[in-house]
């Protein structure tokens, strides 16, 4: 089934920014209101040439606001709503997660509710791979229970609870789908990929958690983005749809590959204290989504080459983002105890830093 009239939450991140531009260049008669409230991860530059699109609008406001959600619905007709916004990442919900209720339970409720009254075709929540738990041996299905072990990952299976209940309560047609880890341009650089890849174009530390064999599931974005719009327009009303790529690696392996790609020496690894309650090992099995016609387009490796290129690319993206307050500020919190060197230390870590200033050149 092809839907015309969507709204799309938190679109101006990084995984939302690319569905809006896929779903336009696929969908071309598709018409799409996009809701965000532009937090720290929220970037209009994102979204590029879909500004001056016809075909799109945006909004700058918080999904809690039921009035506002149920007046871009009225205004626009909308069909199917698409809710990607949320707080995303892990280490931050170690630290402040009252943020993670907000959105990511309260604004999935405030959306549930709008969409219990307004007659939408198909309510998509967008979640994890993370509500099943650190998985450590074999792959998730959907069937598998939720184990989460973070309040990231708690606060987004509280919101597929939420979905559920309001689908055999109200009717509403939903759909959940869970994504593995997402990687490619213009993903905010706090997550391990993006933080690897301009700390190295920086000549700085890459900070490995415990040991770096973590596994993660990764999945580049485009391909994570096609899923969904597969399960959208072919998924069953009330099924739930895995995403993922199926190639786990570690994390030490991963970013052994960056530094080699950008010319840089494994003396820039640096291994620090671990994440608490670190999920060793993330895995899913996206075989009922295949089953719907979707495979990923793109091979590991290659697509991870992609990305660095974009990276190098594109220091107009990052580099006001790095020098930010907010960033700066997220820095401090989350590596300074780490044996990194603070921006404002003078003191070498450990492993020595390879500017030889000890100074993560972020500014304070
Ligand atoms: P992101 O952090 O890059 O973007 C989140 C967006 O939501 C931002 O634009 C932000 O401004 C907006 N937002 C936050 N709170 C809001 C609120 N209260 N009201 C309106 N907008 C708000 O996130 P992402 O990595 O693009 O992830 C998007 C979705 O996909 C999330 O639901 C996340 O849980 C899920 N997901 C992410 C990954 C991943 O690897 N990044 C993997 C699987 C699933
Ligand atoms: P991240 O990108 O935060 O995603 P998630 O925790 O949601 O999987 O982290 C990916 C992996 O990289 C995870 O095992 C934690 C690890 N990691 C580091 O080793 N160092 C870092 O500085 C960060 C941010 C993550």
């Amino acid at each position: 089934m092809t839907y015309q009239r969507y709204l799309v939450t938190g679109g101006a991140g990084f995984i939302g920014s690319h569905f809006l531009h896929l779903l336009l260049r696929e969908r071309p008669q598709a018409q799409v209101a996009m809701l965000d409230k532009l937090t720290y991860a929220g970037n209009p530059a994102n979204l590029g040439d879909l500004l001056a699109d016809p075909r799109f609008q945006w909004i700058r406001g918080d999904i809690t606001e039921q009035r506002l959600v149920e007046a871009i619905c009225r205004e626009f007709n909308v069909e199917v709503l698409v809710n990607f916004a949320a707080e995303s990442h892990v280490d931050r919900s170690l630290i402040e997660a009252d943020s993670f209720i907000h959105t990511d339970i309260v604004g999935t409720y405030a959306l549930l509710e709008v969409a219990s009254r307004w007659p939408l075709a198909r309510y998509t929540q967008i979640s994890t791979d993370e509500v099943y738990g650190e998985v450590l041996s074999g792959a998730a299905d959907e069937e598998a229970p939720l184990a989460p072990r973070s309040p990231y990952s708690a606060s987004k299976g509280a919101a597929d609870l939420l979905v559920h209940g309001y689908t055999e309560r109200h009717g509403l047609d939903s759909i959940i789908v869970r994504g593995s880890n997402n990687f490619g341009p213009a993903q905010y650089p706090e997550k391990f990929l993006p933080l690897c890849i301009t700390n190295a174009l920086e000549g700085l530390p890459l900070p490995i958690y415990g040991d770096g064999l973590q596994m993660r599931d990764w999945i580049y974005v485009e391909d994570f983005c096609a899923g969904i719009l597969t399960a959208i327009e072919h998924g069953s009303a009330g099924a739930v749809y895995n995403v993922g790529a199926g190639t786990p690696r570690t994390n030490i392996e991963v970013a052994r590959h960056l530094l080699r790609r950008l010319g840089r020496g494994e003396e820039l690894i640096e291994y620090v204290s671990d994440r608490p309650g670190h999920d060793r090992r993330y895995s899913i099995d996206s075989t009922k989504l295949r089953g719907l016609g979707w495979t990923p387009q793109h091979e590991f490796w290659p697509a991870i080459d992609q990305t660095i290129a974009w990276y190098q690319e594109h220091r107009d993206w990052w580099e006001p983002i790095r020098s930010s307050f907010e960033f700066r500020r997220w820095w401090r919190r989350n590596y300074e105890e780490r044996a990194i060197p603070s921006p404002e230390s003078s003191v070498l870590s450990p492993g020595g830093s390879p500017t030889g200033t000890g100074d993560l050149g972020l500014g304070t």
